[in-house]
């Protein structure tokens, strides 16, 4: 019996146990939390992260749109596929480097970009770029960031991209493209999807109570709280003036490749292939934005078909498994990125979090292929997936 084994078996006598009572009673167990190499899978994370800060920051982090159709439906959409693995294959070295706009990364799975990591941690993102960096992947890095993008750039020990949301104002837009490049960062993604803020349900009931706060920092600059406005009112995000037009005048002066983040349709990505993206993200925003905008794994096939190999898709939305990021490279992704579960990982543990996160989908993904007879990137076709209709 092992350790896990053990301690399982104590708690299972323990929950049948009326010194479970007596336990509660006597001991304040908020500060004691699984020791890191316990956690099985990148969900455990979640608890621990929510146990952690304020409520208001948890609801900011897991919430989507609305009712969370979307939500719901990035998860549930990797039931329809399955796998049709191949055997008698050697599949004693297994090897997931790749390689994105000429850098080279140990596995086709980033940390996509969110809003103010100090929601999760007091280090933020410079915990979540060193533990990306850890991991020898990509962390892109939100406009809405809570240390600034030189601070990001300074500690970080891997590639960084940059998500950049357009306007208010042109200047202002070109200056933070300029100021993230200066720092390092190897390409922007243009975000979409999100002309206008969205109706998050919880934040909203939590709105009698203060807004998500910044855990608090010895040094870094603040999260801007992000503070629900009130229901129902069209309410104009960053991106509302934004047209195709953009990715002229972008290109013009960003000096790295530009990805358009956020797109669901084969006619959006055929545009972008047109209007000189350098790559596109399939993306709906984790359920935060338009809801009722379908899975992203739903789309792919179309949106792969439509772009023909000319740049390369990446996708995100829900991926939480090995099995989830093989069936999108399957079906033609390059690579996959991940929005909560870094989250999960930095408000749990910090940069060592944010590192086994990634630690566990790429052994998860390493795991996948090996018993799917695929020992590389580019062993991994189509016709590993058998995809049923609805
Ligand atoms: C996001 N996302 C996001 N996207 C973006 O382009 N700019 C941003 O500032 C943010 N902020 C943000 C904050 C939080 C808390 C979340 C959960 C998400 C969306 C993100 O890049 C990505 O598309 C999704 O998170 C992917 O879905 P999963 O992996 O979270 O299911
Ligand atoms: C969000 C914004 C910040 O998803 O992109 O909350």
């Amino acid at each position: 019996m092992n350790r896990r084994d053990a301690l399982r078996n104590t708690m299972m006598w323990m929950a049948g146990s009326p010194l479970l009572r007596a336990q509660e009673v006597l001991g304040d167990t908020r500060d004691r939390f699984p020791a890191i190499d316990d956690l099985v899978n990148v969900f455990e994370f979640e608890p621990i992260l929510k146990s952690k800060v304020p409520k208001n920051n948890y609801d900011f982090i897991a919430g989507g749109v609305d009712a969370e159709w979307t939500l719901r439906r990035n998860r549930e959409s990797f039931d329809r596929i399955t796998f049709r693995p191949r055997f008698m294959r050697d599949v004693s070295k297994m090897d997931l480097s790749t390689e994105l706009f000429g850098q080279k990364i140990s596995m086709p799975i980033l940390v996509a970009p969110t809003a103010g990591h100090q929601l999760a941690h007091e280090q933020g993102e410079l915990a979540t770029a060193r533990g990306a960096g850890q991991m020898k992947t990509i962390m892109a890095v939100s406009t809405n960031s809570s240390y600034s993008i030189d601070k990001i750039g300074a500690a970080a020990t891997g590639p960084l991209w940059f998500q950049l949301y357009v306007g208010p104002d042109w200047d202002g837009t070109r200056d933070r493209v300029e100021r993230a490049v200066g720092a390092g960062c190897k390409a922007v993604c243009i975000t979409v999807d999100s002309a206008y803020g969205s109706h998050r349900e919880r934040l909203l009931r939590n709105r009698s109570s203060a807004g998500p706060v910044a855990v608090p920092s010895p040094g870094g600059r603040r999260a801007a709280a992000p503070r629900e406005p009130l229901p129902y009112k069209l309410q104009s995000q960053f991106t509302v003036h934004l047209t195709w037009s953009f990715l002229d005048e972008i290109n013009k002066y960003a000096k790295v490749p530009v990805l358009v983040k956020g797109i669901l349709t084969a006619e959006d990505a055929k545009l972008a292939v047109e209007r000189g993206a350098a790559g596109i993200i399939v993306s709906n925003h984790g359920g935060r934005y338009l809801e009722y905008a379908p899975s992203t794994i739903e789309v792919l096939p179309e949106i792969v078909e439509a772009v023909g190999g000319k740049i390369p898709v990446l996708i995100d939305s829900g991926f939480r498994r090995g099995t989830d990021i093989l069936k999108a490279l399957a079906i033609g992704a390059k690579a996959v990125l991940v929005g909560r579960p870094p989250l999960w990982g930095l408000g749990a543990y910090g940069q060592a979090g944010v590192a086994k996160v990634l630690e566990l989908l790429q052994h998860e993904l390493a795991l996948t292929m090996g018993l799917a007879g695929a020992t590389n990137l580019a062993a991994i076709d189509r016709k590993l997936v058998k995809i049923d209709a609805r």
